[in-house]
């Protein structure tokens, strides 16, 4: 169980090597190995010093975790936003069960990888109308986010000539406990409140459209087995409810994410024992579910941990006493990493010197930063780190979801960040 204690770098204590808690990727003589591969040859291999770099097999053990506590029965679906890298996405389709889409782009790169057109789902706020003729042109399910959207998918179903499969995205009225993104409960953007759909379900009129099922999604980034334990609960007495009241038969019942991965200080990997018998339960307490196809919905979860962003050390300072190590890479590619993506208060990523990887860290916290004219151009902040030389690699861990597309690739105008899965 990785516990990042390490990561707070206040204490005086002796340091733990990184890769003592992140422990998905080997190291050899020093060296970070990302897939069996050290950084200067994945370097010469793609031509560049700014990369992410992505370790399949990572990917492939946290399907498998899944797989081994979650109930076979439940499928598992890739949301792509967390990353679309298209290799990543190809060498999804045989790995996964579905994919989740949120855009047109998105939902291209899916039917392009082969995932048939039945498995990929559309949500997404506000979606547009090219995106909602594109969805029912393909045959994919569109999670409509509010009643207007049902009927302006209805009427451009009649210009295809084919009924638009609708899944209702319902905004529950429960609301995921403790930390983590909640995307659900109270007023939201998303879905349909749970108590409009169960006083429209009765009278709607199923047949001007095909209709698929409910998703119901609460959340995201939560690590805390006992708040997922909760929300599925919630999910299944809610799942169960708006069957009763719907008319026509209902296929697919997507329970939403969720599953989050440790990034800070303190913070451990979920342990999906308790989640997966907790579902267990659910299934033999909701059996009439069970006919039903049910689909969890993961995105950092199956990619995150399999991801490095790594970046050269170009010049080291010292203003005033404190040490900055500046580098070739910065917020414009890993935005999230920068504490700008939805954190409140900036907390460090994990982070190593990559050619490094056994030294001890010197007692003397250093800043990373990168070359944009910002205080928020921060890749670490008052981190102990080895000593750190000019030609160093620097690596931020867990960088395998919501880093280059969930950047400003084009703020000040430095070269875009490149991308290798391995
Ligand atoms: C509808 C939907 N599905 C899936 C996800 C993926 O979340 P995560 O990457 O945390 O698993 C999100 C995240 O915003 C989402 O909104």
């Amino acid at each position: 169980m990785v516990n990042l204690a390490a990561g707070s770098q206040t204490t005086t204590k002796k340091v733990a090597p990184i890769h003592q808690q992140m422990d998905q990727f080997a190291v050899q003589d020093q060296q970070l190995l990302i897939a069996g591969f050290k950084l200067d040859e994945i370097a010469r291999l793609i031509n560049q010093d700014v990369f992410y770099a992505y370790d399949l097999n990572v990917i492939e053990k946290q399907i498998e975790n899944f797989k081994q506590h979650i109930p076979q029965s439940i499928k598992l679906h890739y949301a792509i936003k967390a990353n679309p890298y298209p290799a990543l996405v190809n060498a999804m389709v045989t790995k996964v069960d579905g994919f989740d889409v949120a855009s047109h782009k998105e939902m291209l790169l899916a039917l392009q990888s082969g995932m048939p057109a039945s498995e990929i789902s559309f949500a997404g706020p506000a979606k547009q109308e090219v995106e909602i003729t594109a969805a029912i042109e393909a045959g994919i399910t569109l999670h409509v986010e509010s009643l207007t959207e049902l009927e302006r998918a209805i009427s451009l179903s009649k210009c295809t000539n084919k009924q638009a499969k609708i899944a209702f995205r319902v905004n529950p009225a429960f609301e995921l406990k403790g930390a983590g993104m909640k995307m659900g409960g109270g007023p939201k953007q998303f879905g349909i409140d749970e108590e409009i759909l169960l006083d429209k379900l009765p009278k709607m009129d199923f047949s001007q459209f095909e209709f698929v099922g409910f998703h119901i999604f609460w959340g995201s980034q939560n690590l805390k087995p006992d708040a997922i334990m909760n929300a599925h609960n919630c999910t299944f007495e809610l799942a169960d409810r708006l069957c009763a009241v719907t008319p026509v038969k209902v296929k697919t019942i997507n329970i939403g994410g969720g599953f989050g991965v440790p990034y800070f200080a303190g913070e451990t990997r979920l342990n999906l024992a308790p989640i997966g018998e907790n579902l267990s339960s659910l299934l033999t307490q909701y059996s009439q579910l069970t006919e039903l196809e049910l689909v969890i919905e993961l995105g950092r979860y199956l990619v995150a941990e399999a991801g490095i962003y790594a970046c050269k050390v170009t010049d080291i300072k010292t203003s005033r006493g404190h040490t900055y190590i500046m580098t070739n890479g910065g917020l414009h590619h890993h935005l999230s990493n920068s504490g700008n993506f939805g954190q409140v208060i900036r907390k460090n990523y994990p982070v190593a010197i990559a050619n490094k990887m056994n030294e001890a860290v010197i007692q003397e916290p250093v800043s990373v930063v990168g070359p944009l004219c910002t205080p928020l151009d921060t890749l670490a902040d008052k981190f102990k780190l080895p000593q750190a030389e000019i030609g160093d690699w620097f690596v931020v861990y867990q960088s395998g979801a919501y880093g280059a597309t969930a950047s400003p690739q084009d703020f000040l105008g430095h070269p875009h960040v490149t991308e290798i899965l391995l």
